[in-house]
């Protein structure tokens, strides 16, 4: 590896902070998470040549956006992870002020990274420029510089490249705002992935009946599944609406058909792909087994950010467990990759559990745990689970409810959403995040949690339910 002085310093960050993350309580132990500094999007999933490759959005010297490199963890397995030498650096003249969010795709043996160069000038003005590095040991790229530069009709938002094969050409979509300030998936085609033709919208504000539906729409990302398309993406500008839309950004997903040959999508309904409080700027990757796996950024740009609790350890933010991605009822569901049952050590099962009015279950769990709650008759009446005494899971009157301590710690604040009936709870508690999986994955909860004191789980409701819990393996992450 190329040991440049950015490098040098990068190490040095790392290492400064070893102790502190180590000695934070909540250390994130089978996520990733960044060893210093700020993480947000996931970038550039891919399998290449045997390894799983993820990059990430990553600021190593300091707990605010800025600064933007491209961090890299590499697993053959996906749950022993190893940290690599950052990716991408801002140092060229068009990234100097952010090696922004992107993707991977392999050609020939060789791995393609697709970004955005962001620069600012004197006066603050943005330009964009999407670019391209490649790389064939998946470790050290060589910079090529911009293939695309902004078309006519987009304001310096446009970012994000999401790159995959279709027929005989690569396509590439892109987050975009056009030039009346609306949020637009657009794409450019290329026939040897370095001379890119921009082609125009696919999806945006007023296409397919969508009105007013975000100022901007960042991290794109367009693939079949089954035998539909899904376009994912997340629009920036909606306003709260009901159950929907409550987190700053939204993340979400539209389901339909994709004609390759004249480029155009035909698509449903906007749904969010998670009703959590942290997760966003989502990335899908096949690996040759058939799936389609998704990691999203556990956490949000927004108000809250400067009251986490690690930001005293100097790290904050982290990426989801992996995903696998399938349509039930045309509905996108997410299951934790099988992969993670190997890091189930210790186990507990309780069978035919019934809970009378006002007993509580009490089970005292490790920090880093996972729980599958079957309920074996339906609810009646009132569930409810509480979480380290911080988070709490409610099902009353069709309606599920996660409840947490805000991160100052003086407040609780709610998602809620209707669900017509509980019969399944899969939750991945780490020491500081909470994912839920309901009814086998059609909604996931995605949520920090910062826990003081407590380390149980305390269960209540009139019902009838079997339970595991079982002890998650600590230490696959190696930073
Ligand atoms: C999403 C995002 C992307 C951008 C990146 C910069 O969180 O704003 O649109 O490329 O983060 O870090």
């Amino acid at each position: 590896m190329k040991q440049d002085n950015i490098q040098i310093q990068i190490n040095d960050a790392v290492a400064g902070n070893r102790a502190y993350v180590h000695n934070d309580p909540y250390h994130l132990e089978y996520h990733l998470m960044p060893p210093v500094g700020l993480a947000n999007d996931p970038n550039g999933l891919i399998y290449f040549k045997g390894t799983y490759h993820i990059f990430f959005q990553w600021n190593p010297f300091g707990t605010t956006h800025g600064y933007k490199a491209w961090g890299h963890y590499t697993s053959t397995n996906l749950i022993d992870w190893r940290l690599e030498p950052a990716a991408l650096k801002p140092e060229a003249w068009y990234d100097k002020n952010g090696c922004y969010s992107g993707s991977a795709i392999e050609h020939d043996g060789v791995l393609y990274l697709f970004y955005t160069g962001n620069v600012k000038d004197a006066q603050d003005q943005r330009s964009t420029y999407q670019c391209l590095a490649v790389s064939e040991d998946g470790i050290d790229f060589d910079k090529k510089g911009p293939v695309l530069h902004l078309p006519e009709g987009y304001t310096p938002h446009f970012r994000d490249p999401k790159v995959w094969k279709s027929g005989n050409e690569w396509l590439m979509i892109l987050g975009a705002q056009n030039t009346s300030l609306k949020g637009e998936a657009v794409l450019a085609r290329s026939e040897n992935l370095t001379d890119w033709e921009f082609i125009g919208p696919v999806a945006g504000n007023d296409m397919n009946g969508l009105r007013d539906f975000g100022y901007m729409w960042e991290c794109p990302d367009l693939f079949p599944l089954s035998d539909k398309d899904v376009l994912i993406v997340c629009p920036q500008g909606l306003e709260a609406a009901g159950d929907d839309y409550h987190n700053l950004f939204q993340a979400g997903y539209f389901i339909g058909e994709f004609d390759s040959s004249n480029h155009t999508f035909q698509h449903g309904s906007f749904a969010e792909l998670d009703k959590g409080f942290d997760f966003y700027a989502p990335q899908t990757f096949t690996d040759g087994s058939g799936r389609r796996i998704l990691l999203g950024w556990m956490g949000m740009t927004d108000d809250q950010e400067q009251n986490h609790p690690t930001i005293r350890n100097n790290w904050i933010h982290a990426l989801t467990i992996p995903r696998a991605l399938e349509i039930r009822n045309g509905v996108l569901v997410q299951q934790p990759v099988t992969e993670l049952k190997k890091l189930r050590g210790h186990k507990k099962h309780y069978s035919k559990l019934e809970l009378e009015k006002d007993v509580a279950f009490r089970e005292v769990i490790a920090p880093m745990s996972e729980m599958l709650l079957t309920f074996t008759r339906p609810v009646e009446e009132a569930f409810e689970m509480d979480i380290r005494n911080t988070l709490n899971i409610s099902y009353v009157a069709n309606r599920l409810t996660v409840e947490r301590r805000t991160f100052e710690g003086t407040d609780t604040e709610q998602r809620t959403f209707s669900l017509d009936l509980l019969s399944e709870l899969q939750i991945f508690v780490d020491r500081s995040s909470v994912e839920i999986f309901v009814n086998g994955g059609e909604t996931v909860v995605t949520s920090r949690y910062f826990p003081t004191d407590d380390d149980a789980v305390n269960i209540r409701g009139h019902m009838h339910f079997d339970l595991s819990v079982w002890e998650i393996e600590s230490g696959r992450v190696d930073i």
